[in-house]
């Protein structure tokens, strides 16, 4: 049996809408953590799911027309959602968690009532602001300028009936864990956890843990009206989905302490302080390790759905390739920081290290070994170490700097120490010179193999500790060197001379085709504009004027039918037409219109417009406007549109509006 056991998990994941990049960042990091140890010969357990209770949810479902649970379903398991996302990134997963799955909901009812009955939940009430319309609850931080963040009506302090679970009780011991132990990483995160919410002004404060506002989360059975507050609902998802309180499963001796919770720093905070805190109250062993890792941000701007600058990472896995995608976001960012997403960023790093440095590397090696021996090195060949020592030394040493990065979850500096010794490797064959060396076989055809047999042993060590990041490339990397299962283990990768004497090469397909800088910003320029007007608001409508106006106000404006006799642009105006009307008195009346750019002034010639009368003349560009003619206007994918008010033309000239 395995005694090396490891247990990593991602946040779960709320089902709200589809998942950008910057989800994907921190399952692809946990993902490549789960392959590395099971590369070292751990039994790995790698959880991952969703989270899918609350009022944001139940809200959506009501905007969408379905149930809570058809929502998430859909965005779950439907083509092109959570799962398929999973499976398209490659996620190595072993268990995949739903909180609304059966077993998970008794689980945490049966927490909640032990916690009740331990006296660390009790009931109390919760303040807050109330819309009576709405029949919603708020609290101070949800309202939109004090007002119902749903109707913008003026809400009323109010109280609700709610649990509280008692975090005051536990802010030594969590303090204590924070501050003198390695829990929490990078170390950055602890003093702002310790400084904010415990040493703050008044304290660690007691959790709010139930809420009777809204009925989508796990019921409390022995208190009908109330359910489980997320947090508390998701946080034990790390445990029930090993089996604890339910027969589902049973891996929770195997695997609990986790070894690594790895979450983004805007939830450091519910995993640092109030889940040791919940694992306290019921006596539980805590986390071994809690990973805080910082935000891609894209263009240096946080990523929103509403500001239309999302990342979209089916896309980015369809043009360059899911390992590309894969290597990019944990090459370029140091994990416990905040990344700055560009596209530049991203073709330059798939450019530089993917293309030019290891493709470049695989493709001459293996070409040249076709080249000078026919795919098959001569049977006595397994290197030269007198005469290359340095690059020796390098792989060599290159498994155990490798791990110390990774044991840190220091991915870039992991992938670094590859880089380094791949740039290494294409410098030995300019300095080798192997095509000098094929010129004369007889004579150099030993040191050439020698060569090529040194290159392709750098090539493996690296793709062996490359494949927790690209598993699917450097399959075909150890394809094409030829190297078999017992060359691709972790063992292997710290021993040199695995591949066999005669080892025989095959070059394939180029593994990471080099990108048109230029061509494809601009190309994803515009997919990006293109989304971008997508998530406007199909439709904006002008807020409606609050002011009542009394009637007789409202009567006094004289709304006419007019028709168009003549219409013309004002000369060095790009705005204006000109419109000579027939308002039925006999007399021309002219007016000025600020519409050019909606309307061709033939095409106007002889419609019935409304205008109203009686506002006093103004001149616009010299020119006298005797009242202004009427328009719809609104707002469609962030464009300005406006509709002159047209009515029938049986109406007469003249014709009073009221
Ligand atoms: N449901 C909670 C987690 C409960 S865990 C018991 C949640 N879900 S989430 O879908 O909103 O976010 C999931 C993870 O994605 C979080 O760790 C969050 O930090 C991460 N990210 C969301 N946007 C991100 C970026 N732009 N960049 C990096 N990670 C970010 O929170």
């Amino acid at each position: 049996m395995n005694d090396k056991k490891y247990y990593i998990t991602t946040p779960i994941y709320y089902p709200s809408g589809r998942l950008h990049i910057g989800h994907a960042y921190c399952t692809v990091a946990t993902d490549a953590m789960a392959r590395y140890k099971r590369l070292c010969g751990y039994d790995v357990m790698f959880l991952t799911g969703t989270d899918e209770h609350g009022q944001k949810i139940e809200d959506k479902a009501r905007e969408a027309g379905v149930t809570p649970q058809e929502f998430v379903d859909n965005i779950v398991a439907a083509p092109g959602g959570v799962l398929d996302l999973w499976k398209l990134m490659n996620i190595s997963y072993d268990r995949f968690i739903r909180t609304t799955d059966d077993y998970h909901v008794s689980a945490i009812q049966k927490i909640f009532k032990q916690m009740y009955d331990n006296g660390d939940i009790y009931k109390g009430s919760y303040k807050g602001k109330y819309c009576k319309p709405c029949e919603s609850f708020w609290t101070e931080s949800q309202l939109v300028d004090g007002k119902c963040p749903d109707c913008g009506r003026e809400v009323m302090d109010a109280e609700e009936e709610a649990y509280f679970f008692r975090a005051s009780k536990y802010a030594g011991r969590v303090r204590d864990l924070l501050l003198n132990t390695d829990f929490l990483e990078p170390k950055s995160r602890v003093h702002e956890m310790v400084n904010n919410f415990i040493d703050c002004e008044g304290g660690l404060q007691d959790l709010c843990v139930s809420r009777t506002s809204f009925t989508w989360g796990v019921p409390v059975d022995f208190d009908p009206g109330h359910v489980v507050y997320v947090w508390l609902d998701a946080l034990f998802n790390y445990m029930t989905a090993l089996g604890y309180q339910n027969d589902k499963y049973n891996d929770l001796e195997q695997f609990w302490p986790a070894d690594a919770h790895f979450v983004g720093k805007e939830i450091v905070r519910f995993h640092a302080i109030y889940w040791p805190a919940f694992l306290m109250s019921m006596g539980l062993p805590l986390p071994k390790k809690l990973y805080g890792h910082g935000w891609l941000n894209f263009n240096g701007d946080k990523m929103s759905k509403s500001k239309g600058n999302v990342v979209d990472p089916h896309l980015l896995s369809q043009r360059y390739g899911v390992d590309a995608l894969r290597f990019f976001l944990l090459r370029s960012f140091p994990f416990g920081s905040d990344g700055n997403f560009t596209n530049e960023l991203l073709i330059q790093t798939i450019n530089n290290d993917l293309a030019n440095d290891l493709g470049n590397l695989v493709s001459r090696t293996t070409a040249m070994a076709e080249k000078y021996f026919g795919g098959t090195l001569p049977g006595d060949c397994r290197g030269d170490e007198a005469q290359d020592g340095e690059l020796l030394a390098l792989v060599k040493g290159l498994r155990d700097r490798y791990e110390g990065q990774m044991e840190k979850f220091q991915f870039q500096n992991g992938l670094e120490e590859i880089f380094k010794v791949i740039q290494r490797a294409n410098k030995y064959i300019d300095e080798t010179a192997p095509w000098v060396l094929a010129r004369d076989m007889e004579a150099s055809g030993p040191r050439l193999a020698a060569v090529l047999y040194n290159l392709l042993e750098t090539v493996r060590v690296c793709a062996v500790l490359l494949t927790p990041f690209m598993p699917e490339s450097c399959g075909k990397i150890f394809a094409q060197i030829g190297a078999e299962e017992s060359a691709r283990t972790w063992d292997s990768a710290a021993r040199w001379g695995v591949l066999p004497a005669g080892v025989s090469v095959s070059k394939g397909d180029s593994l990471f085709p080099r990108i048109d800088m230029a061509k494809e910003l601009s190309e994803l320029d515009a997919i990006m504009e293109e989304a971008k007007k997508a998530a406007l608001p199909a439709l904006e409508v002008e807020p409606f004027v609050e002011e009542p106006v009394d009637f007789d106000t409202f009567c006094k404006s004289d709304f006419r039918a007019v028709k168009v006799k003549a219409c013309e642009n004002v000369k060095k105006s790009a705005k204006l037409l000109r419109f000579t009307l027939d308002d039925g008195t006999g007399a021309d009346r002219q007016i000025l219109s600020g519409i050019a750019m909606y309307y061709k002034p033939e095409e106007l010639v002889g419609k019935t417009l409304v205008a109203i009368v009686n506002l006093p003349p103004r001149k616009m560009m010299g020119l006298d406007s005797c009242g202004m003619l009427i328009s719809a206007v609104h707002t469609e994918k962030g464009e300005e549109r406006l509709h002159l008010l047209m009515v029938d033309d049986a109406i007469p000239a003249g014709a009073k509006l009221c």
